[in-house]
């Protein structure tokens, strides 16, 4: 394991976001506004999209190939932009890697239950995600009597990543929210990073005001452990460089209906 023995260095140092695909752009979308002057590498891992039907070995063994791609880019630290691979893979992997992890379901668990009033809480996710229950988990750590329903949307990913095309949207999209509709929680996170972008969709069915996208949370998580830690980079500019495991040019053209990227600098198949 390589150490780093000076800061300054250190700081200026990118840090990597990772996701299945564009699903962790909802992140990085965020993280450009609190840190602005941070150099960032995007992977989307296209390659193995979707992670949500995928084994916890399966995901470890992924997150470890890009975990490698990112100490030969001698990051400073990895975002997991993805909600599966923090609920499976975070746990086993930590503290193998000189670079620091911050997993999202933990972290936002960790600020969102500074709201000691919630007490029910929804979360859609992937069948990967659910099947650990690490949102309930997480929040119950904090707050033990908060009610957590977990319910798993498979469809969904595919539907964003323009996988699947044509489909009943009363059957896709509702037909997964109405158990957590009925459990009447007084939220329901995305829990899943492509999530947001079918919000459109699923306000047909219940008050957008109900959908917690953990993304902003995240963000702001990161920016002040970044900010106590002193790892922020002390030169200002900042850009993001664009990785995609296959196929980059679907990867783009998804990207840029959830972004204003015209420019995708380092975009390549790796
Ligand atoms: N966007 C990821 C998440 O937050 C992975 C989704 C997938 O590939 O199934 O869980």
């Amino acid at each position: 394991m390589e150490t780093f023995d000076n800061a300054v260095d250190t700081n200026t140092r990118a840090i990597g976001v990772m996701d299945s695909g564009v699903g962790g752009l909802t992140v990085l979308k965020q993280l450009l506004s609190v840190c602005p002057d941070e150099n960032y590498i995007y992977f989307g891992d296209t390659k193995n999209l979707p992670y949500g039907g995928k084994s916890k070995a399966q995901l470890v063994e992924i997150v470890k190939e890009i975990f490698e791609f990112f100490e030969t880019q001698k990051v400073k630290a990895v975002v997991l932009a993805c909600n599966t691979t923090s609920a499976t893979a975070y746990e086993e992997l930590k503290d193998k890697y000189p670079f620091k992890i911050y997993p999202l379901i933990q972290s936002v668990a960790r600020y969102m239950s500074a709201d000691k009033g919630l007490l029910k809480l929804g979360v859609m996710a992937t069948e990967a995600t659910v099947k650990t229950k690490t949102y309930t988990k997480e929040f119950k750590k904090y707050n033990p009597d908060i009610e957590v329903i977990e319910q798993s949307c498979p469809l969904w990913v595919p539907i964003v990543e323009n996988q699947i095309i044509n489909y009943d949207e009363n059957e896709a999209i509702y037909g997964y929210l109405k158990n957590v509709l009925a459990f009447n929680p007084q939220k329901i996170i995305l829990g899943c990073t492509h999530y947001p972008y079918l919000m459109d969709k699923i306000a047909k069915y219940a008050p957008k005001e109900l959908f917690i996208n953990p993304a902003q949370i995240f963000a702001r998580y990161i920016a002040d452990d970044l900010k106590q830690n002193n790892m922020l980079n002390p030169l200002s500019g900042g850009s993001v460089h664009y990785y995609a495991s296959s196929n980059p040019e679907h990867f783009k053209k998804n990207a840029r209906m959830f972004m204003e990227i015209d420019e995708m600098p380092g975009l390549v198949e790796i």
